[in-house]
């Protein structure tokens, strides 16, 4: 069987103060009256044959809402606190027989093009049944440091690289056989704790204690406390032999950071002025003096203003706010 995993722990403190933890960027309303949440539960659908969400208790009521008002049946795992995507991953792994192959994804990307998005997973569910963990890589444009590369020759990866700095992206781009991993995977769930039990033993054994004690899904905190805070990129893609790539044409954003939507909301037309400075979230005539590609995010309890390429540090101001609380 094919069940699609969705991943929603995160707050995307990068997109603050449009996205908060009470109401992470996935289930704003952000595009055509439906949550970005939302759009991943559509676009699966017909794709998999049960859906499993790993969220948190922050969040968990947000998801059961958009689920239910499909009438979609799922499993619900409710993280107590976010673990990073090893452990996330590897919750649903344990919950799931060996055999079955999942379909993990964000639920917080822009995907356009649906059909290629369709053939794309054919392809790696395809592969995932051959016991390989599957990547989907995205034609990079430009040397991005928030994303992880995969070195690739066809189908096969020579490396998986979480992010890079600024010298190695640049080098990834010019050499030309390096793609930029979408987020999203595809393998059977004992395949990947396989891996994750041989790369990483830690976060594998801490996990596993922390989910043979669920209640109805639902983790403890103490036993999660003790799971080390680490990206399954990190665990296990930059690690594992059994990595495959399915080149993926369809459109792709990962509306991560304000630089991912300030070049996606330009796509779609939204207006920027002459030296490149962005407003989101208020009609308020503003005008910018002096200053070049800078984004100004208005919202009822807060603001921010950011460079542009600064977007990547947006996270600090969230956190120095999560501390002072
Ligand atoms: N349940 C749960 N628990 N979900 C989590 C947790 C957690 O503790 N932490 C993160 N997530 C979810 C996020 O909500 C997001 O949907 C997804 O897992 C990926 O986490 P991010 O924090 O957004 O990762 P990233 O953007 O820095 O990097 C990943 O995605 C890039 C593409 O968007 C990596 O896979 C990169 O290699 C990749 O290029
Ligand atoms: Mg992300």
């Amino acid at each position: 069987s094919i069940t699609h995993v969705i991943l929603t722990g995160g707050v995307g403190s990068r997109l603050w103060p449009l996205s908060r933890k009470s109401q992470p960027k996935q289930y704003l309303d952000l595009f055509d009256g439906k949550s970005l949440f939302e759009m991943t539960v559509d676009r699966n659908r017909t794709l998999v044959d049960t859906v499993m969400v790993v969220g948190n208790t922050d969040n968990c009521h947000l998801s059961r809402k958009v689920l239910e008002k499909s009438g979609t049946d799922y499993v619900d795992i409710i993280e107590s606190t976010p673990r990073n995507t090893a452990a996330a991953i590897a919750f649903a792994a344990f919950a799931s027989d060996s055999d079955a192959i999942l379909v993990v994804t964000p639920s917080d990307h822009i995907i356009d093009e649906v059909e290629h998005y369709e053939q794309s997973i054919k392809e790696a569910i395809e592969k995932a049944s051959r016991g390989f963990i599957v990547t989907f890589g995205i034609v990079p444009t430009k040397p991005e440091t928030g994303y992880g590369y995969i070195e690739r020759k066809g189908e096969d990866v020579l490396s998986f690289r979480e992010k890079p700095n600024k010298v190695s992206a640049k080098d990834f781009i010019e050499k030309g056989n390096f793609l930029w991993n979408s987020g999203m995977f595809c393998f059977k769930a004992g395949v990947f704790l396989e891996e994750l039990q041989l790369y990483n033993p830690e976060v594998y054994e801490k996990s596993k204690a922390a989910w043979d004690t669920n209640i109805d899904g639902k983790l403890d905190l103490e036993l999660s406390l003790a799971i080390p805070s680490i990206s399954v990129d990190y665990a296990v893609m930059e690690r594992s032999r059994k990595i495959k790539v399915v080149s993926s044409e369809f459109i792709w954003s990962d509306l991560g950071s304000f630089e991912s939507v300030y070049d996606y909301l330009v796509s779609k037309g939204h207006p920027v002025d002459a030296n490149g400075n962005m407003v989101i979230g208020t009609d308020a005539y503003t005008a910018f003096v002096g200053l070049k590609n800078t984004i100004f995010v208005s919202t009822e309890s807060a603001n921010l203003i950011l460079q542009k390429e600064s977007s990547q540090e947006v996270k600090n101001v969230y956190n120095e706010l999560e501390r002072k609380k």
